[in-house]
């Protein structure tokens, strides 16, 4: 082992001379290591802090952590002067001890009771001082503190069965973005409630704060509303269903890791299960061919199709006492309402809808949606009044059928079209959380999952300069190629933005759909790459000179992959270990500065 750390050690030195020391991930906005060597830790380290019972909580699983997986890093990014000491100099091992053991924990939290909603501050200092025995935290809310444990938690190491932490440290720390995310859909295919714990721990260690939950959609209905109990008919079995229970066990788990748990419920488009058992006639297009292999019959971006009829007033009940039911379930001021890929040949078999146009020859697709807009949208409001709805950016910006008006305090994701698509949506006047498909979408580039597809029948290569459906890029699937970790934490989204337009980003999140996920793959698709993101939207991706630091990050995520493996997440590897081993070895350019 220490031969590795020499080896990288002396490349890293003659190569650039940079130190930086346990490289916690995501990298805090501002990290000091002291120069005076390690500090040991006491294994019974005492916590002086609030009695605040989430802070209690948190720091008991932190410090478990650190004494249970006793964890060293593979490799610090770093010419370490401590690694002389020890492990056999005993003259140095005293040094070592005369500089002190830590022995206390003091946290200082101004405000206990803030809640965690969009906005908390989430801001943190942790100092380790060469003169004394303390580790001191400060926060503003208890939602800071979480993140310095997570913090502590990554620098402190193991090494010859003691705890130590390299060197002495001072950070301050805070988020650049107050959304930071990922999307878990559970319609699909179903995830189960510890699958979905299973992704919070990896989202509280990266310091990801909220949690997109895509509830519902045409092929699946999993989530018991109160006042519709026949809507579960429409989950995959009686065990594939979420009950009031599991969600408040969910948000419960995310609140105790400082993740906020925001319910997405698809509406008019992707609904047809779960819907159709409340009432057959307040869904449209159910029972139609959905491929556009035949045009005219074309109905759904994707099989099953589905959407709820705008024209059936009885549709705007059923839809609000859904809406009741679930916002009551979850605890968070922020309600997904879905609003994407809508189409007008689904509408067309629905005798409201052609009624309703028929009405008035002045009527189109659009006025058909902004009908939509302007009936749903204060409904709703009135059940929640300051509660905030968010919807796909179809709703404005669509081709296919969009609305003009949208009240602007809805928060628009923005998913297609890049950075064009967050500058109009900010540019109207919305805020926005950026889900850019091209950059952010982790199910993309597993190939196409649709059956009796002639496409596959190829004995040569496609040409690649002619893409099909299917080969749109390398790797096929609609949103093809895979996005690897390097092209999410490259992607700078508020490029080309005014500075108004960049203070309508509220941040980001990366979705992960399901129809090629459930259980089994969840966490290795997820992981590590939505720490990339968590990276990205935490301290950005640039160093202080404003140079990518893409390269640098190599390690961080190389060695949070093992992390979260060591701490039961199974993320998925990203390059042969050697590399781990061998910082910088299996880079692409000797020149460290090539990612501009
Ligand atoms: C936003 O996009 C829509 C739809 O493509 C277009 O009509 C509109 O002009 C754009 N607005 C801005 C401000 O770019
Ligand atoms: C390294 O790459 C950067 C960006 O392309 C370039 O500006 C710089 O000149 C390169 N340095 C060397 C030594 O080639």
């Amino acid at each position: 082992m220490r031969f590795f750390h020499l080896t990288a050690l002396a490349y890293l030195l003659v190569e650039r001379g940079h130190a930086v020391q346990v490289n916690p991930l995501p990298a805090p906005r501002e990290i000091e290591w002291g120069t005076s060597g390690p500090r040991y830790l006491d294994w019974h380290v005492r916590f002086n802090g609030p009695g605040d019972h989430t802070i209690q909580a948190a720091w008991r699983r932190a410090w478990n952590t650190i004494t249970r997986l006793r964890w060293t890093p593979a490799v610090t990014e770093a010419p370490i002067p401590t690694f002389a000491p020890f492990p056999s100099d005993n003259e140095k091992r005293d040094a070592l001890h005369s500089r002190g053991t830590v022995r206390n924990v003091n946290v200082k939290v101004d405000d206990t009771d803030t809640e965690l909603q969009h906005g908390v501050d989430e801001s943190y200092t942790l100092q380790i001082s060469e003169d004394s025995d303390k580790i001191e935290i400060t926060a503003k809310t208890t939602w800071g503190a979480l993140h310095a444990f997570t913090t502590l938690q990554q620098i402190v190491i193991a090494h010859h069965g003691q705890l130590l932490v390299e060197q002495p440290v001072k950070i301050t720390d805070s988020p650049l973005y107050s959304v930071r995310g990922v999307m878990v859909d559970t319609a699909r295919n179903f995830i189960s409630v510890r699958k979905i714990f299973e992704q919070i721990d990896g989202m509280a260690l990266s310091k990801l704060n909220m949690l997109h939950w895509h509830l519902s959609d045409t092929q699946s209905w999993p989530l018991e509303v109160r006042s519709y109990p026949q809507m579960t008919k429409d989950a995959y079995s009686h065990r594939e269903t979420l009950s009031p229970h599991d969600v408040r066990q969910v948000i419960e788990y995310g609140r105790a890791r400082g993740v906020r748990v925001v319910p997405e419920i698809s509406m008019p488009s992707h609904s047809a299960s779960g819907w159709k058992q409340v009432d057959p006639d307040i869904v449209a297009c159910e029972d139609s061919w959905w491929s556009n292999d035949v045009w005219e019959k074309h109905t759904s971006v994707e099989p099953n199709p589905g959407q709820l009829d705008i024209a059936n007033d009885k549709t705007y009940h059923v839809a609000e006492t859904v809406y009741r039911d679930v916002s009551r379930l979850f605890t968070d001021h922020w309600f997904h309402i879905g609003g994407d890929e809508l189409r007008t040949n689904c509408y067309k078999t629905s005798k409201h809808v052609r009624a309703w146009l028929q009405e008035d020859s002045s009527r189109t697709f659009d006025s058909l949606l902004q009908h939509w807009v302007d009936k749903i949208v204060p409904r709703l409001k009135k059940v929640n009044k300051n509660h905030r709805l968010i919807m796909w950016e179809d709703i404005l910006l669509s081709q296919v059928m969009h609305a003009d008006e949208l009240p602007k305090d809805v928060i628009m994701q923005a998913w297609n079209g890049g950075l064009s698509h967050i500058k109009n949506l900010t540019s109207r006047g919305h805020d926005v959380i950026v889900s850019s498909a091209d950059f952010m979408y982790l199910d993309c580039g597993y190939g196409g999952w649709v059956g009796n597809d002639p496409r596959y029948n190829e004995m040569e290569n496609p040409d690649p300069s002619k893409p099909t459906f299917n080969y749109l890029g390398p790797g096929g699937s609609w949103c093809a190629p895979y996005k690897t970790w390097q092209r999410i934490y490259d992607y700078d989204f508020t490029d080309g933005l005014t500075d108004d337009e960049k203070k309508r980003v509220l941040g980001a999140v990366a979705p992960l759909w399901s129809e090629q996920v459930d259980d089994v793959v969840i966490s290795y698709k997820m992981w590590p790459r939505a720490a990339a993101l968590a990276e990205l939207v935490w301290s950005g991706n640039v160093d202080k000179n404003g140079q990518k630091r893409t390269t640098l990050m190599t390690q961080r995520i190389l060695n949070f992959r093992e992390y979260l493996v060591a701490n039961g997440i199974p993320a998925a590897p990203l390059q042969p270990k050697y590399c781990l081993q061998h910082p910088h070895h299996c880079d692409l350019f000797y020149n460290q500065t090539a990612v501009v």
